[in-house]
């Protein structure tokens, strides 16, 4: 007679709240004791198609968004997360549904004031009120743990959430292993970090001035393109000659730190040289003036070499530091191009998240607390405060 061997797997599950720019999200994560992550839920609301019209984020306007939809949001992550009990019970079987969550995770810096607040005050307010631990998390950390996440859960599954807010998404099939190179790439930040474990971590370089989505945003905007300028530079540049501009490579004094604002005066330089303007001709003139084979020239050259930078430092990394796994985050993280390159240089095969986690969202907000949960306190939920100038 044989003895079985009985595993009581133990599961947790947080709820993500993510509002530091113009995305209010929220998500369910699961973690079991065997190490299994699993997306419960994933909800974005984007207020992006309101900023449109202004070529970038109004402050103002992202807040008075987050107030509107959080609530919603936050909402539909509980009930597409546990959609029996919707199901039940239609018209929300609200305790039930908080049954479920062990904890509340959510982004207290780095981002815009008046949004982190409206996350932040919501957390709080949630975990006094249905009595859950509250943990704090810094986004720009937080963004390469989406990839940490490998399994989706049956509402994903059944295609039950398939709405305007939440859609099917790709995972990869293995968490990355430690030690970890993560290139961090968004509208507001550029960096990369090594990663010894969860908890010892430290940033080989970041910008010393423009973050390359914004980068990309203010070539957009030379070249009368829409917010966000990454996908529509990306989009016109498929056509053009990324060798017809010669762009210069920017130099920085430590050599992983990212520089790219030399680069995107380079960009308005060569416009205003295409239609034999000198440097004093407005930016906001161009678009108008030039033909467009010049622009998706531009996009091109541009897009190759903002790209290339970030993967000659990637690779630099690696050969200094000889990480495990290579993980990319970030907006910017869903550049074509920034794969083609990255696929094509790396010695190890990059682990990217699908491009609806490479964006802000509150998975990856969930899945970094659930690492932090054993090792450290919760925060007092009648005094956690906003960071909006909080570093790696
Ligand atoms: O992570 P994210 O959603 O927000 C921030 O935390 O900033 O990143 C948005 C940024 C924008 O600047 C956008 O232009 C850029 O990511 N982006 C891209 C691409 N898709 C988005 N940049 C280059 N190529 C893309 N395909
Ligand atoms: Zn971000």
């Amino acid at each position: 007679m044989g003895f079985g061997l009985l595993v009581i797997l133990l599961y947790m599950r947080i709820l993500g709240i993510e509002t530091s720019f113009d995305e209010t999200a929220a998500a369910v994560v699961e973690n079991d004791s065997s190490g299994k992550f699993t997306l419960l839920s994933n909800v974005v609301a984007s207020s992006a198609d309101l900023h449109m019209q202004y070529g970038g984020v109004v402050p103002e306007i992202a807040a008075r968004s987050h107030i509107e939809s959080i609530l919603p949001v936050i909402e539909k992550a509980l009930t597409d997360a546990f959609p029996s009990n919707k199901l039940a019970r239609p018209g929300l079987a609200k305790s039930e549904l908080w049954s479920n969550i062990d904890a509340i995770a959510v982004t207290r810096g780095p981002g815009l004031s008046g949004s982190l607040l409206i996350g932040v005050l919501t957390a709080r307010t949630l975990a006094i009120l249905h009595n859950k631990p509250l943990y704090a998390v810094n986004h720009v950390l937080a963004h390469p743990y989406a990839s940490f996440i490998t399994s989706l859960g049956e509402s994903f599954a059944k295609g039950l959430t398939l709405s305007k807010f939440s859609r099917q998404l790709v995972l990869p099939q293995n968490q990355p292993k430690f030690p970890m190179l993560a290139l961090i790439v968004s509208g507001g930040h550029t960096q990369l970090a090594f990663f010894d474990d969860h908890s010892k971590y430290s940033v080989l370089g970041r910008t010393t001035d423009d973050a390359v989505g914004e980068a990309y945003d203010k070539v957009a905007k030379i070249l009368g393109l829409p917010f966000p300028g990454g996908p529509s530079v990306e989009k016109l540049a498929i056509a053009g000659s990324s060798e017809a501009v010669k762009l210069p490579t920017p130099k920085t004094k430590n050599v992983y730190d990212f520089s790219y604002s030399g680069l995107k005066t380079a960009v308005l330089r060569s416009a205003q040289a295409a239609i034999g303007e000198d440097y004093g001709f407005p930016s906001h003139m161009l678009a108008e003036r030039l033909s467009k084979a010049q622009k998706i020239d531009i996009a091109a050259s541009f897009n190759q070499k903002a790209m290339e930078i970030l993967v000659k430092k990637t690779i630099k990394a690696y050969r200094e530091f000889a990480p495990k796994s290579i993980v990319v985050a970030g907006g910017v993280a869903a550049s074509r191009e920034l794969r083609r390159q990255l696929d094509e240089k790396s010695p190890l095969k990059p682990i990217y998240p699908d491009p609806k986690l490479c964006t802000d969202n509150a998975a990856m907000i969930a899945a970094r607390a659930a690492f932090v949960i054993d090792s450290s306190d919760a925060f007092d939920p009648f005094t956690l405060e906003i960071q909006p100038n909080l570093e790696m």
